[in-house]
Parts: C-alpha cells; sequence; structure tokens
C-alpha cells in the first residue's frame, strides 16, 4: 500500500480533530504542518512527529506531503486551496468551503484546472448514527422522507476569526448549520436540488463582541417541495448541540450525535471532556472517543482511501459549494424577509483521481 504523507494547514481545534481523525487510516500520517505562532506549531509538531514548516506554501511544496488538509480559520481556506493546486497536490478542505459561493466557486475552479484531488471535510454525515439513520431511510422503512430537521448549538466560538464578520464570512448559520445543510442533502439524495430558502437570524446576546448572528432559523426547500429546517444557536449553554431528525410518511428516526454514554459527578476539573463543554465539574459528560463519535475518524479514512484508491470521496468542493449556495440565500432572505432562490452552481464535472505528482 502507497504511504501517504500529509500536509497539515492550521494546528488549533479542528487540525488537532483531522490529525487524530487519521490515527487509524492505515500508512498515513502528517508529515508538514503550519499554524500561526512558531511555538503552537513546534508543539504540534513535536506531539505528531510532524515537521513545522513557516509558511502555508511551504507546506503545499514539500516533496513528502501528498494531501494537503485544510484547517484554517475562514478567509485562508482559499489561499490554501490555491497553493495547494498550484503545487499540483491533491488537497482536503473544512467546512464551510468558502465564506461565500463565489469563493467556493472559485476553489472548485481551481481544482478542477489543476486536475488535482479534492476532498470537502464535513463530519457529520460519517457520524455512525447518521450513516444509519440514512441506511434506515435509504431501505423505506419509514417511507418517504418528508421533512428533516437539524438543530446545531454551543454558547459561542472559542478563537477570535468566528466573530469577525470580515474573516468568518457569517456568524452561526454559516458556521453551523452548513453541517445541517449538507446532512439534509445527504439524507434527500443530492441528486434532489433545493429549490429555495427562507431564513431569520439576529444578534441576540453576543452583540458586544460580534455584529454577526448569533442565532438563526432556516427552512429548505427542496425542488419537490420537501423540507428541511435548521436550528443554530451560539448562545445555548451547557454544552454542544448536534441533533438530527428524520420524518417520513411511516415513521421518525432521531438522533444526538452528543449524547454520551458516560457520565460523571466529579469535584474537581478532569482536563478535556469534550467540544464546546460549559462546565468541568459537577454533573459532566465526557466524550469518549470524540473523534469516532463526530465522524472525524470515518471521513478521514473517506478521504485518504479516496485518494489512493483514485476515487472521488464522499464529499467534494461540488458539495462544499453548494452548501455555500445555500447559506448565501438564507443570508439574502434575512435581509428580503422573503423565500429566496438558490442558484445552482456551474455544473461542471468534478475532477477526480490521485495526485498529478
Ligand atoms: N468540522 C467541524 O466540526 C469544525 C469544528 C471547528 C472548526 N471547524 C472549521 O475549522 C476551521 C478552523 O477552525 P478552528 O476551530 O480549528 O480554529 P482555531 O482558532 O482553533 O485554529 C486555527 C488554526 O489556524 C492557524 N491560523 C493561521 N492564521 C491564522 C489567523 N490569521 N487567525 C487565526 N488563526 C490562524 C492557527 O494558528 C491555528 O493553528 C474553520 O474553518 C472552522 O469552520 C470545523
Amino acid at each position: 500500500m502507497r504511504s501517504v504523507g500529509i500536509g497539515m494547514l492550521g494546528s488549533g481545534f479542528i487540525g488537532e480533530f483531522h490529525t487524530l481523525g487519521l490515527r487509524h487510516v492505515p500508512d498515513t500520517r502528517v508529515v508538514a504542518n503550519w499554524g500561526a505562532g512558531a511555538d503552537r506549531r513546534e508543539a504540534f509538531a513535536t506531539r505528531f512527529g510532524s515537521r513545522a514548516l513557516d509558511s502555508i506554501d511551504a507546506v503545499c511544496a514539500d516533496p513528502a506531503v501528498d494531501l494537503v488538509v485544510v484547517s484554517l480559520p475562514n478567509h485562508l481556506h482559499l489561499e490554501a486551496v490555491q497553493s495547494a493546486a498550484a503545487h499540483g497536490k491533491a488537497v482536503a478542505c473544512t467546512k464551510p468551503l468558502g465564506r461565500n459561493a463565489r469563493e467556493a466557486a472559485a476553489m472548485l475552479r481551481t481544482v478542477e484546472e489543476a486536475g488535482v484531488f479534492h476532498a470537502y471535510l464535513e463530519n457529520v454525515v460519517f457520524n455512525a448514527e447518521m450513516i444509519r439513520m440514512r441506511e434506515i431511510v435509504e431501505s423505506g422503512a419509514i417511507g418517504r422522507l418528508t421533512t428533516f430537521r437539524a438543530r446545531e448549538g454551543h454558547s459561542g466560538p472559542h478563537a477570535a476569526h468566528f466573530w469577525d464578520a470580515e474573516l468568518a464570512g457569517g456568524g452561526a448559520l454559516l458556521d453551523m448549520a452548513s453541517h445541517g445543510a449538507e446532512a439534509a442533502r445527504s439524507m434527500f439524495g443530492k441528486d434532489v436540488a433545493v429549490r429555495d430558502v427562507f431564513a431569520w437570524g439576529d444578534t441576540l446576546v453576543h452583540g458586544e463582541r460580534t455584529s454577526l448572528e448569533d442565532n438563526a432559523v432556516m427552512i429548505v426547500r427542496f425542488e419537490d417541495g420537501r423540507a428541511a429546517t435548521m436550528d443554530v444557536s451560539w448562545s445555548s449553554k451547557g454544552g454542544l448541540e448536534s441533533r438530527f431528525e428524520a420524518y417520513g410518511e411511516g415513521g421518525r428516526i432521531v438522533q444526538d450525535i452528543i449524547s454520551s454514554p458516560l457520565r460523571a459527578f466529579i469535584e474537581r476539573p478532569a482536563g478535556y471532556l469534550g467540544e464546546k463543554v460549559d462546565a468541568d465539574t459537577g454533573w459532566v459528560y465526557p466524550v469518549p472517543n470524540e473523534t469516532y463519535a463526530h465522524g472525524h475518524d470515518a471521513m478521514m479514512a473517506d478521504v485518504v482511501g479516496a485518494f489512493r484508491d483514485g476515487r472521488p470521496p464522499q464529499e467534494t468542493f461540488l458539495d462544499g459549494l453548494i452548501v455555500n449556495t445555500i447559506i448565501d440565500a438564507a443570508y439574502r432572505s434575512m435581509k428580503s424577509g422573503r423565500w429566496e432562490a438558490v442558484e445552482r452552481p456551474v455544473a461542471t464535472p468534478v475532477a477526480v483521481g490521485g495526485s498529478t505528482r
């Protein structure tokens, strides 16, 4: 089996999740990394046996890097993808693909023109409950799927770039409903296009910190009239919420990927317990094997497996672009107070296959 060298761009919260998600993928390891701050870069390199380099371009140019994984703040996704493509490297990028659909379309165009492998890192569609939910829907056990509902929330992002409108491109809606939108597409079937979107959003709690919406709701209507709702929050106390519900004519399926089989009452903090937990003492719900629970292990296995086999991964930049077009329409709807049509992305064939190296 051909070994795969990963270039990790970003060594913060999701960079660590992506790296841990790779630990079960055979013959694959992070060989080079970059992030802001030499100390943090070096600490990451020491922990994971990588080499800390001093720029995005240095990682993408490194001969040991086959696949670049973009785990950077939203405003750096395009630059990172352009650099990877310029060096003929395969590239995988976290959600949201772009700050808006224009940026995401530029990223898709860039990888298609360079002929490099590309993957959209949307973990939610890879968690075990979501996979089982999709299998049950596809089996016909709940009849025709009519509606799908996503509730995602926490008490607010951990890093400044999320709160900055220019750097992030959007607030709670872009940050969190990007997961729900892709989960809905995967459940209804990606061949069913989204027709239009209705959305509300407002800054209800964090106005001193951001101009972005901290709570939002969007209704996504598919071309055949069926609908999905995403209800998101950056002011929900009590830890991460990530719940998804599928309703069919003959049944319903409910999942809560954050519900942990473990609970503990602790008087002293035990260290990291899970993403965005709001309490470190009292009754706590530590998440065992979090990268498995959130779908990162299965996602990384799919991405590296697809790269090795020369096939498209389950999630490509086209999926990321479609999510951005849905979210863009939702932001237009927030302003207009009306349903807004979702523009169809240019239907260019998705480039597949391994790196051109
Ligand atoms: N799939 C998920 O569930 C999930 C969860 C969290 C974040 N994300 C995505 O991952 C990306 C990064 O988020 P994160 O939570 O890892 O952020 P983070 O702040 O924890 O880490 C950001 C990384 O980028 C580096 N960096 C380089 N230039 C920077 C700059 N100008 N400002 C800030 N950091 C800079 C930092 O050094 C750090 O290594 C975002 O696009 C976010 O949407 C996805």
